[in-house]
């Protein structure tokens, strides 16, 4: 006979928000780490679910997927996310993710890398001033910036710099609203009209007036973005129909936010732990180095840059830019002895899981060895930062590659330390950010290329 899960007894009405909203990370770690492996949360009338053991997790995103939906857990980014293949579920998410595959083979991405080289060189050109004056500069914003620049690219080709811009304002704008939603306790309820509102709704007018425009233009001299592309190319064997042009909007506009709201903290992450850590910055730039000299790093490159790939996974452990997700039952489920009700929300967390101590060595430490064998020696689920199952990340290799150049052409040229007494610490919203950004001094360290 399975009973409810064990977990922290809180507030009358609020239960136990006002805790974790005042310090996300420590409240679920301590959470975990203080009743186990299946939390109970309460919050209001409904109760959340903390799911940490890898087995669990599997269970969820792999084993039996089918019972949990996103449904009601998705609300809460819809308005980055509008409906499109993160949001969406049963025939609608199997359709368009059927669509949607084929635009992102490895052999698809691995094209992409000239066009990342090219924009992160010009990136790397515009540094070396502030390499020079050793000016301190917030290498967040610029992570930002350059994959900002690179998914535009790649989705819609060449975009004029003021209208990106444009786009990458209302971006930001309708985040930080979703972000301050996510930790309200009116942002369970449906959207009030608050301050803001009118900015709000301009954002994301502006966003999907971007995205219509290029659909519609495509027939003038610019060619598409690879993506966009295939995604109007994309059509399902059996009927012959792609997607229609509202759903298209959605799913480029969706395409835009996840491919680069989570590189840029990742690679924001990768500085900050590299500043911190003088023996695994010198590896990085020997093995720049060694296998690119001084020339650009071309796809095939990407195999030998392995301590940049192990830096990268150590990063995206210690701090996964999708920290938590969220799934609600469709039925009730019995795991591990305890009962999950029917419409109730179940959280994974990689941060949690990342940290524990039962399936990593000395678990808080930034140590990229421990990837040096891959992933053979632990769980499946000990480590998640692109989820799995059906609804993995669709664009996990895309970012990976991505990572991989970007961190190697930097290592190539460059030596980044932490600006004087500058603090960073975690902020948990949709992407788990640096708050404040991450302010960092470069030294010429390489070689021009
Ligand atoms: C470091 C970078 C990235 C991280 C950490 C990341 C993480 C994730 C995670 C954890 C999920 C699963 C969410 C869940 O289970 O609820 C996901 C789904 C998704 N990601 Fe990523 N992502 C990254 C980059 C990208 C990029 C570059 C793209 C597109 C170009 C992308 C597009 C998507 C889409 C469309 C989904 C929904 C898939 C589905 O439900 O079928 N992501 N991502």
């Amino acid at each position: 006979m399975s009973g409810p899960p064990p977990g922290p007894r809180g507030y009358p009405l609020l239960g136990v928000f006002p805790r974790a909203r005042k310090d996300p990370l420590a409240f679920f770690l301590d959470a975990a780490r203080t009743h186990g492996d299946i939390v109970g949360l309460p919050l209001g009338v409904r109760r959340l679910y903390l799911l940490s053991h890898p087995d669990h997790v599997k269970y969820v995103l792999q084993e039996d997927a089918g019972r949990f939906e996103k449904s009601v857990a998705a609300q809460r980014i819809k308005p980055l996310f509008g409906a499109s293949l993160t949001t969406v579920d049963g025939e609608d998410w199997r359709r368009r993710r059927h669509l949607m595959q084929p635009a992102f083979t490895p052999q698809r991405m691995a094209a992409l890398v000239p066009l990342i080289v090219e924009t992160t060189a010009a990136m790397l050109d515009r540094w070396r001033q502030s390499a020079e004056t050793a000016r301190p500069f917030d290498v967040f914003d610029e992570m930002t910036e350059l994959t900002r620049a690179i998914i535009i690219r790649v989705l819609f080709g060449e975009v004029p710099d003021a209208e990106a811009r444009t786009v990458g304002r209302a971006i930001s704008v309708v985040a930080e609203r979703v972000n301050r939603g996510l930790w309200s306790p009116l942002g369970w309820l449906p959207w009030l009209p608050t301050p803001g509102q009118g900015r709000y709704e301009r954002a994301v007018g502006a966003l999907d007036t971007f995205m219509s425009r290029r659909i519609g233009e495509r027939h003038d001299a610019r060619p598409d973005g690879e993506l966009l592309s295939a995604l109007l190319a994309a059509r399902d064997h059996a009927s012959g129909e792609g997607f229609d042009a509202t759903e298209l909007r959605d799913e480029l506009k969706a395409l835009f936010v996840a491919g680069h709201s989570t590189s840029a903290s990742g690679l924001a992450w990768v500085w900050y732990l590299l500043s911190q850590n003088s023996g695994a910055r010198s590896r990085l730039r020997r093995e720049a180095r060694t296998v690119l000299g001084a020339r650009r790093p071309t796809a095939q490159d990407l195999v030998d840059l392995d301590y940049t790939r192990m830096v990268i996974e150590e990063a995206l452990r210690l701090y996964p830019p999708t920290w938590i997700t969220a799934r609600t039952t469709t039925a009730a489920v019995d795991i591990d002895g305890y009962r999950i009700p029917a419409n109730a929300t179940v959280l994974r967390s990689p941060f949690v899981t990342h940290r524990d101590p039962r399936f990593w060595e000395d678990a808080e430490r930034f140590a990229p060895e421990r990837f040096r064998h891959g992933h053979a020696a632990r769980p499946r689920y000990a480590y998640f930062p692109f989820g799995g199952g059906p609804r993995a990340c669709i664009g996990s290799a895309f970012a990976l590659i991505e990572m991989q150049v970007v961190v190697a052409m930097v290592a190539q040229r460059y030596e980044v330390t932490l600006a004087p007494g500058w603090r960073v610490e975690p902020e948990p919203g949709t992407v788990l950010a640096p708050r404040r950004g991450v302010r960092i001094v470069l030294r010429l360290g390489g070689t021009e290329v």
